[in-house]
């Protein structure tokens, strides 16, 4: 059998390929690793794993196989045309000749919305084919939860309650910004486990007025800094998402980012308070995955492990109302799973006095 990661890393990404390769070993299969995500299956670049390479990794961030998020082997980004456009090519049957060639049997991919489509699109082509969801940004569609997200609020959370106390010694408003794309999971998780006075969620457009509102009472009611904990994808009312980059060559090719400088500019050109911003970025990526997030790895690994040897292909492991479950492969495909207005995180924010500045 073969395991692959693909697109953005995530902390437990070692600990998901431990679980999987140390329970296949035991019962004597053969695994191999995919270097960097589908690029390595469209490039036949395999790595024989032994038990000494998946042994005293669960604590370490990143991926022992490397990844990739531009690689879609149904449209993968051979080059650019003489006008300059990208040109395309639909590379599946080499990835197919390449599993034939090594006689693999199985596939585990671990990945986010975009490996899942691509794993869906294996199992139409007959691959054996189980996917195990990931992503910091806890945004995929069948499954309550992924693994890196709790680590990426731990992170988030701490860098707010450091950004508490040096915004405390000057009379500061803080922004600190947070990833998440489209969805606001780590801004509302992280800014309610460090009291942040305002969170701005992708899902709840803000008015900078009620904004301006909150940091002025607060600090007319004596109180020493404003945190503001803002989601990438943060808006305002009748605004647009600020975009940092566009990857064209990317299957997912808007970067966001950037809403925090425009924040807190705007918060001391209009309020007088003094701001700052911080971008968290790929801070909340690295590093090593919190106890929660290895413990969830090593779940979601063996149960894909367990669907492999039911026969149960073509299926994502998940996590539903508490309890380890599988869908098809195809639900997370071209969705995202994000804040609903009736989560009852928002109700207990707003309960001691969290604004939404909506
Ligand atoms: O999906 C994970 C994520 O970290 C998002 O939160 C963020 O918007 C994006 O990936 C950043 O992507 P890249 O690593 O390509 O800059």
């Amino acid at each position: 059998m073969a395991i692959l990661t693909g697109g953005g890393d995530c902390p437990g990404l070692n600990a998901v390929i431990r679980a999987v390769a140390k329970d296949a070993m035991n019962c004597g299969i053969e695994v191999l690793g995919v270097e960097d995500g589908y690029l390595g299956l469209i490039e036949n670049r395999f790595k024989e794993l032994t038990p000494n390479d998946v042994s005293g990794i669960i604590a370490r961030g990143g991926t022992i196989l490397g990844s990739n998020n531009k690689a879609n082997p149904a449209r993968f980004a051979l080059g650019k045309n003489p006008d300059g456009s990208i040109m395309y090519k639909d590379v599946t049957s080499d990835c197919l000749r390449n599993l034939r060639d090594r006689r693999i049997q199985a596939l585990v991919v671990i990945g986010g919305d975009g490996t899942m489509t691509s794993a869906a699109w294996f199992a139409r082509q007959g691959v054996a084919v189980v996917g195990v969801p990931k992503t910091i940004d806890n945004d995929i569609e069948g499954t309550e939860i992924t693994f890196g997200f709790q680590t990426a609020v731990a992170t988030a959370t701490d860098a707010l309650d450091r950004c508490r106390t040096t915004a405390d010694s000057h009379h500061r408003a803080l922004v600190v910004e947070v990833m998440g794309r489209n969805a606001g999971w780590i801004a509302l998780h992280a800014g309610v486990a460090a009291a942040s006075d305002v969170i701005l969620l992708p899902e709840i457009p803000f008015s900078m007025t009620s904004l301006y509102e909150t940091v002025l009472a607060r600090a007319k009611m004596g109180k020493r800094s404003s945190i503001i904990c803002v989601s990438e994808g943060a808006l305002p009312e009748g605004g647009k998402q600020v975009v940092a980059k566009i990857d064209p060559t990317s299957p997912d090719p808007i970067r966001l980012g950037g809403i925090g400088k425009v924040i807190a500019d705007l918060i001391e050109k209009d309020t007088d308070v003094e701001s700052r911003h911080v971008v968290l970025g790929h801070v909340q990526r690295g590093g090593t995955p919190v106890a929660s997030d290895r413990v969830l790895s090593t779940l979601l690994g063996n149960h894909a492990m367990t669907l492999l040897r039911e026969g149960k292909v073509g299926r994502m492991v998940a996590v539903q109302k508490g309890c380890l479950t599988d869908v098809d492969l195809e639900e997370p495909a071209g969705k995202q799973r994000r804040v609903p207005k009736d989560e009852p995180l928002l109700q207990a924010a707003k309960a001691v006095g969290t604004s939404f500045a909506d």
